[in-house]
Parts: C-alpha cells; structure tokens; sequence
C-alpha cells in the first residue's frame, strides 16, 4: 500500500489539469492511495525575510508536512511560457528552504497537459531540474504529455476521454508504485 500525492500546477477551476488528477483514482494500481495536496495558492511570495521574521507561514509547513508524510508526490501541471506555473514554483521554493527539507529522497512523477503540441514536456524539464536541486527521486518512463489538450477532454463532464493517454497514465503509475517500493521508505 503506498500513498501518493498529488500536486496540480493549475489554481483554474475547470482545468484540464485538474480533471487528470479527478480521473486518477479510476486509473491508479490496487494498493496506491492518492492524496490531494493542500493548496498553495495563499502561500506568499517567497521572501527569505518573511522566513527570517517569523519563520514558515503555517501553510506552506502543513504543505510540507504532507510531502514527508506520503511515499510518493505526483505532479500534474500545465506549462505556462515553457516552463513551471509560477504558484507551483514559489510553493516548491518555500518547501524548499525548511529544515527536514521534504523532497529529500522522495519518489516523484510528473504528468502534464497544455494546449501545445509538445504537452507540457519543457515544463516538465524545468521541474526535473528543480527536482534536481532538492534532492527528489524522479520517476522516468513512461512519461505522460498530453497535448493538444483541448481536443482530449469534454469540459462540461469534466472527464478525460483519451484512451491512449489514459493507457499510458495507468502504466505509468503502476511503474511509480513499483519505483516506490524498490526505493523503499525515505529516511
Ligand atoms: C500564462 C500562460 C502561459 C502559457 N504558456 C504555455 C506554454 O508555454 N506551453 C503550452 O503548451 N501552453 C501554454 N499555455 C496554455 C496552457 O497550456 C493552457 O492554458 C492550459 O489549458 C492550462 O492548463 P489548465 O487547463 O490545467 O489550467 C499558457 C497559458 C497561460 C495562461
């Protein structure tokens, strides 16, 4: 039994994003519970002196505190000007400063949709260096662009209907959940 977070990049509610991570459930492996992640949308800016002041806003700590708690993260995003939404990057800046750092050695896997016809993968580059930095075990093959994101959902049902892209998010993550348990828990 593993349990997985799951960070969306996008704060749009009728997101294409977002309707990924609502079909999840449906394509998950026995056995992998998947967790939403709290929002980081309140989170300030970061600013190293908001942290010297009064240390870590209580959100980005209960944020983090989910992170070190799951034993995987997976990160659905869309790409905004090649690269990472700026939320999503200023809440993995302010998890990234705390001490018991939580990226540290967890397993991660990434998914993205946009509207272009690459799906997201310059963003996904982008987030698999910042992964880099924080010291993440990222997850690689299959990997899951979903491109032209505009022709793969029906909006008003909120479903995602592409059944090669459900395919590949179903191998996927039953290739994260077997990652997951060959890394073993993080220390
Ligand atoms: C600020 C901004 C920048 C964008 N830049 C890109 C981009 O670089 N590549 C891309 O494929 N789509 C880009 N898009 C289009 C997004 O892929 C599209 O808006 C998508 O629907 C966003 O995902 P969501 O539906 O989950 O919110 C951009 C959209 C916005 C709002």
């Amino acid at each position: 039994m593993s349990e997985v977070l799951v960070i969306c990049g996008s704060l749009r509610k009728n997101s294409f994003n977002r309707i990924v991570v609502r079909t999840l459930p449906e394509l998950a492996p026995a056995g992998m519970k998947l967790k939403d992640a709290k929002p980081f949308d309140t989170f300030p800016f970061f600013n190293a002196d908001i942290q010297a002041a009064g240390g870590f806003p209580a959100e980005v700590q209960a944020f983090a505190e989910d992170i070190r708690a799951a034993d995987g993260v997976l990160f659905v995003s869309p790409e905004y000007n090649f690269s990472i939404p700026g939320a999503l990057k200023n809440a993995i800046d302010w998890v990234s400063r705390l001490p018991n750092q939580p990226f540290r050695g967890k397993p991660v896997a990434i998914q993205s949709a946009s509207t272009s016809p690459v799906g997201g993968a310059r963003m996904q580059y982008h987030l698999r260096q910042t992964m880099v930095f924080v010291e993440a075990v990222v997850f690689t093959k299959p990997e899951i662009f979903i491109a032209h994101a505009q022709t793969k959902f029906d909006e008003q049902a909120g479903t995602f209907n592409d059944e090669t892209g459900r395919g590949l998010i179903k191998k996927q993550l039953e290739g994260f959940a077997k990652f997951i348990e060959r890394l073993g828990p993080c220390e």
